[in-house]
């Protein structure tokens, strides 16, 4: 029986291609900038981004916290979203590592922040305040369920930070979800932000890293942080390899897990004790909410003994991620799989 993993898109991995690669990658000491297959990789990335230059880093949370401490110093505040991934998921990194103070505005559910509610949230010149210094958004939302910022409201908001002095940053673990699902190259997304992280692990498949990009002289001083933060690694092209072949190779079939995602959402709509939380499926995300009489540990036992995976988020809400190693025929099967556990916890009930 085939194992359907839908509790992240991290769960993908590497192809035979990123293996070969790998396993002939050329190398040298990155902390020296020796590594030819880092620098090649930094470079794609950055052209990618149209961004002057790139920072390899081993994960999405070494990115953003890198990120954080470049923008910032100790005792300022960073403005971020209610449900970013920073807040919730990154360990308070940047307050315990960074110094700084998170302040949140809520996410609307498609992952946007009100333009008012962060021009509230910037302290004005009082001796009393913190000083705020970064603006944070993420692109694709994943608490918000895969949602895509558009470009004209990353213009928008950038532009209102940028009016008070203050510098953004874009958490894009998923930025080529945005981009695909968009249909435009994601520098066009990212070109109003000062830096934007991107991960390679995820829908792309490579086996682990992240690359954060922006100015010349931004990526400098991002470098000795990484550096700072244990991040510098030697030979590491071994790894940045399967990040070049999952940028050449992986983006354009982001689009098949987009699809899938849809599929999964009609299907679990028509599941008796299930609810869609999320108005629009625009990407590789979807959540759902079990039925409230429905034990959701009883749910996911069940789930995990038929040989299926979802991702548990707070109380009965759940989450499933389309991915490369989930097909539609497997869609297909975690739906029956799923209605049959449902049918069982309510016949029981
Ligand atoms: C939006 C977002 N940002 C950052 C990260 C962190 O990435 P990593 O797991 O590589 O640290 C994730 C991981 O799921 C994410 O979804």
């Amino acid at each position: 029986m085939k194992i359907i993993d839908l509790r992240s898109d991290t769960v993908t991995y590497p192809t035979p291609e990123m293996r070969k690669a790998m396993f002939e990658a050329e190398v040298g000491d990155d902390v020296y900038g020796e590594d030819p297959t880092v620098n090649r990789l930094e470079s794609l990335a950055a052209k990618k981004m149209g961004k002057e230059a790139a920072l390899f880093t081993v994960s999405g949370t070494m990115s953003n916290l890198t990120a954080v401490l470049t923008h910032t110093r100790h005792g300022d505040e960073i403005i971020l979203g209610s449900e970013a991934h920073i807040f919730w998921y990154e360990v308070g990194g940047a307050a315990a590592l960074g110094g700084v103070m998170m302040h949140t505005v809520p996410n609307d559910e498609k992952g946007r922040l009100g333009l008012q509610d962060v021009e509230q949230a910037i302290r004005g010149k009082n001796i009393h305040y913190p000083v705020t210094t970064l603006l944070c958004l993420e692109n694709t939302h994943n608490r918000c369920g895969g949602a895509v910022l558009t470009p004209e409201y990353t213009r928008e908001i950038c532009e209102l930070a940028h009016d008070h002095g203050i510098k953004v940053h874009l958490d894009g673990a998923r930025i080529f979800n945005a981009a695909v699902a968009l249909g435009v190259p994601p520098s066009t997304i990212v070109k109003d932000v000062d830096s934007v992280s991107f991960c390679l692990s995820k829908g792309l498949s490579a086996p682990v890293g992240s690359v954060l990009c922006g100015s010349k002289e931004y990526i400098e001083r991002a470098r000795k942080f990484r550096k700072m933060l244990g991040g510098g690694m030697r030979q590491a092209g071994v790894i940045a390899a399967a990040g070049i072949v999952a940028l050449e190779t992986m983006i354009d079939r982001l689009a098949d897990d987009h699809a899938n995602a849809k599929r999964l959402a009609r299907g679990l709509k028509q599941i008796n004790g299930i609810k869609i939380a999320q108005k629009t499926v625009e990407t590789n995300i979807v959540m759902f909410d079990l039925s409230p009489e429905l034990s959701a540990s009883e749910f996911v036992d069940g789930l995990n003994k038929k040989g299926a995976k979802v991702g548990s988020r707070v109380g009965n809400l759940f989450r499933a991620v389309t991915h490369r190693m989930i097909s539609k025929k497997d869609i297909d099967e975690a739906l029956e799989r799923i209605q049959s556990v449902c049918q069982k916890l309510q016949n029981r009930g």
